[in-house]
């Protein structure tokens, strides 16, 4: 979906449709590595410039310091609980089917919001209930065909709006649409200009399931981030052109190609500075110079989800089927 086709809707928050008849703002604040103490003014102060969507998880540890600044606009009455989309992610502990249901219920109580926009399976990698780390007792065989009938289950209940994947390769998500039901709505997955998801991306749109971009900046706060997108040349010299800030170019180049995007930051002048996207257009010719960015993903799970003893996935080659 490109630039010119956005809904508007939220408080004049560009949408984008998604295959369940609902729709996705165009940004997200992230919270992933949002300390406590910073997270919720993060939340609070992103709301007042114009966010709508808060991409939230149980693994980041948060949802209860996000909820206090989430219920605020409800509670003085400037907002709706409609006109905030919230995102959650079931943890791998909690794939057994019976705790799947209850991992929702437990992000809805922490974040105080009645029910969830999107609740999308975080990682295709399951651990055993309770486990904390990526240590290697903890893997567990995986069964998504269970784990993918009880995230249905949480969509039929009406708790979740819409339900979705993330980190899931063309073939992880061709395995789950050989069987699911309720098709996923969305795959949450790395994207920014030093890794553009070639493959996963023209496969996600065949299928109508929307990409949403994580690390839209290149998550230069990770230590797995080797190479600092917004140094890029062609952002550097793109935002001299345009007049814009790095960050701007990087995620207006990710939303011209109709996904959403979901940067991360804890400082309110970066937050207002990372909206502002809707009042300018990266050319054709311009987006054409993406072309040739070398490609590196920043997130292979190396040293965490990939494990050759225990983990279902060997090597980061399988995590990802090849798509490296
Ligand atoms: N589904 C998944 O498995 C998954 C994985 C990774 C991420 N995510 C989601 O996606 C979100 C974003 O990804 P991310 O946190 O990895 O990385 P990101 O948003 O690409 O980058 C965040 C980093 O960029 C800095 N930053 C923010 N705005 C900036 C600006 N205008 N100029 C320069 N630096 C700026 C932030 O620092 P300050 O905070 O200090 O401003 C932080 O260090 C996460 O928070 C999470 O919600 C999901």
């Amino acid at each position: 979906m490109r630039a010119d086709s956005f809904e508007y809707g939220l408080k004049n928050m560009p949408m984008f449709k998604l295959n369940t008849g609902g729709s996705i703002p165009a940004i997200g604040l992230g919270t992933w590595q949002s300390e406590p103490g910073l997270v919720g003014q993060a939340v609070k102060e992103a709301i007042k410039v114009g966010y709508r969507h808060i991409d939230c998880a149980k693994a980041y540890n948060n949802e209860k310091e996000v909820s206090l600044q989430l219920a605020m606009p409800y509670k003085e009455g400037i907002l709706k609980r409609e006109d905030l989309f919230i995102t959650s992610k079931l943890w791998c502990s909690d794939h057994n089917p019976t705790d799947v249901i209850k991992a929702l219920d437990r992000s809805i109580e922490r974040l105080q919001c009645d029910y969830i926009d999107l609740y999308l399976i975080h990682w295709l990698v399951a651990f055993k209930k309770d486990a904390l780390g990526f240590a290697p007792e903890n893997f567990a065989p995986l069964d998504i065909k269970a784990t993918w009938a009880a995230m249905e289950q949480c969509y039929e209940s009406g708790k979740a709006r819409a339900i979705g994947i993330s980190n899931f390769s063309v073939e992880k998500t061709k395995d789950l649409l050989s069987h699911c039901k309720v098709r996923p709505a969305v795959n949450q997955v790395e994207c920014h200009p030093h890794w553009q998801q070639k493959k996963l991306v023209p496969y996600l749109t065949s299928e109508d399931i929307h990409f949403s971009a994580y690390s839209p900046i290149g998550s230069s706060n990770s230590s797995f981030a080797k190479i600092n997108v917004l140094q890029l040349p062609i952002i550097t010299t793109l935002a001299e052109k345009y007049q814009k800030t790095p960050s701007r170019i990087a995620l207006r180049w990710n939303v011209q190609q109709g996904h959403s995007v979901l940067p991360k930051s804890t400082h309110a002048d970066r937050l207002a500075t990372n909206i502002e996207l809707f009042d300018f257009e990266i050319s054709k010719e311009d987006l054409h110079e993406f072309d040739n960015i070398e490609q590196h993903r920043l997130l292979s799970g190396e040293g965490t989800f990939v494990n050759d003893t225990t983990s279902p996935h060997k090597t980061v080659e399988q995590l990802w089927d090849g798509d490296l």
